[in-house]
């Protein structure tokens, strides 16, 4: 068993869920995360943490052979979350908004740059 992130997630990506999973089983994309469906340890704390209600438990009919793949799939390629961060800019409008998974970006969420990689890019002073 697992729990699975499913499509209001999108174009949200809210993250408070990161913050609470034990087992930070979270990974990232450009506009939606996923879950490790091997890493979740089902215990359904990050369910009432998330905004969209974008979490469900593959027990539920809302986790479709569809987002159960879909979540398996990206989880393997995308790069680990393990702290919460700011909300894309439209979560709020696009809360609840049907007819997302047609927007679902495949690509993974962009590395931030951090001071510490942005001083070794930097040319010598
Ligand atoms: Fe993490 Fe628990 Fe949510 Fe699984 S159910 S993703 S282990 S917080
Ligand atoms: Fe997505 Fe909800 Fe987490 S919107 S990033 S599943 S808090």
């Amino acid at each position: 068993m697992t729990y699975v992130v499913i499509e209001n997630c999108i174009k949200c990506k809210y993250t408070d869920c990161v913050e609470v999973c034990p087992v930070d089983c979270f990974y990232e994309g450009a506009n939606m995360l996923v879950i490790h469906p091997d890493e979740c340890i089902d215990c359904g704390v990050c369910v009432p943490e998330c905004p969209a209600d974008a979490i469900v438990s593959d027990t539920e009919p809302a986790a479709t052979q569809e987002w159960l793949k879909l979540n398996s799939t990206y989880a393997d390629i995308w790069p680990n979350i393990i702290a919460s961060k700011a909300p894309l800019p439209d979560a709020d409008s696009e809360n609840g908004r049907e007819g997302k998974l047609t927007e679902f970006s495949p690509e993974p969420a962009e590395e931030i740059e951090t001071n510490a990689n942005r001083d070794e890019d930097s040319p010598p002073p």
